[in-house]
């Protein structure tokens, strides 16, 4: 049946976070999709029809990859919504360059720019040559050098930054071996969730997302991106965002 060639394989890593779950929730709902991989370190995803849970640690890429290879084809949709504001002590993020400390860089820089390397690394083999695709992970506006007027959040805009050079240069990679593929990098607006919670406060509530509408109008963007929007860096409605 025509239909059964078009359904998607998708997969989520970070299907434990506010907007990973929504996202998972929204597209086991859809009838073009087959399967969803709900991937978390460690914390719960979402259960249901379509949805296959799993595990991962995107620091042991030997394992990243055994974990992708029992996905057990190729996969149309990844959505890599990992990453953290503040540090696994609760620390941060910085307010001034004094309080900016080597171990805040690494950890920001490993939880935010090197997990959804890996992962891109991970599942490469797993991305269609000979159809559309995309990768896309979740970076903040706040990681554009570009838009920076405010300062401070030192190590998570720096992480956010590195993020986006990564995808542009995954893109570029993959539009050689991957020409149907779109990689981008993405904000999903000022979202609420465990990550944005102490920092809501300053936030107009018609500017405070929920999950649900993040994930909505995320995946409306995903839907649209073409291999001619590869390497970009796009919010949550669609508009391209500086570097
Ligand atoms: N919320 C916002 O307002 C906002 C704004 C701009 C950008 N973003 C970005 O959107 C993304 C998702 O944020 P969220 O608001 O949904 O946050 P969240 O609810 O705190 O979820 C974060 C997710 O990331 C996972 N994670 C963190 N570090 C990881 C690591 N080293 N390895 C594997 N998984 C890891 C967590 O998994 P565990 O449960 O296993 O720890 C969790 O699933 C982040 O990249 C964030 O920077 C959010």
């Amino acid at each position: 049946m025509e239909s059964e060639t078009t359904m998607m394989r998708c997969a989520v890593f970070g299907a434990s976070g506010g907007i990973g779950a929504a996202v998972v929730r929204q597209l086991a709902a859809r009838d073009d999709v087959e399967v969803v991989f709900a991937g978390s370190r460690r914390g719960a995803v979402p259960q249901g029809p379509r949805i296959a849970p799993f595990q991962f640690d995107a620091m042991d890429e030997i394992a990243l990859t055994q974990v992708v290879a029992g996905f057990g084809g190729t996969l149309d949709r990844v959505l890599v919504t990992t990453g953290r504001l503040t540090r696994a002590d609760g620390s941060g993020p910085e307010k001034a360059l004094r309080q900016l400390t080597p171990a805040a860089l690494a950890e920001q820089f490993a939880d935010n720019a090197i997990v959804p390397a890996m992962i891109a690394r991970a599942v490469q083999a797993s991305m269609p040559r000979d159809r559309a695709s995309v990768f896309a992970a979740l970076s903040a506006r706040v990681g554009s050098i570009g838009d920076n007027r405010l300062g401070g959040w030192h190590a998570y805009r720096a992480s956010k930054a590195a993020l986006n050079m990564l995808m542009r240069t995954i893109a570029i990679e993959w539009a050689r071996t991957h020409p149907h593929a779109a990689v981008a990098a993405l904000h999903p607006g000022t979202v609420a969730t465990a990550l944005s919670a102490p920092f809501q406060r300053g936030v107009a509530a018609d500017q405070l997302f929920t999950p649900d509408a993040s994930a909505a109008a995320l995946l409306r963007v995903v839907d649209g991106l073409t291999p001619a929007d590869s390497g970009g860096f796009f919010a949550w409605d669609g508009t391209p965002i500086p570097f």
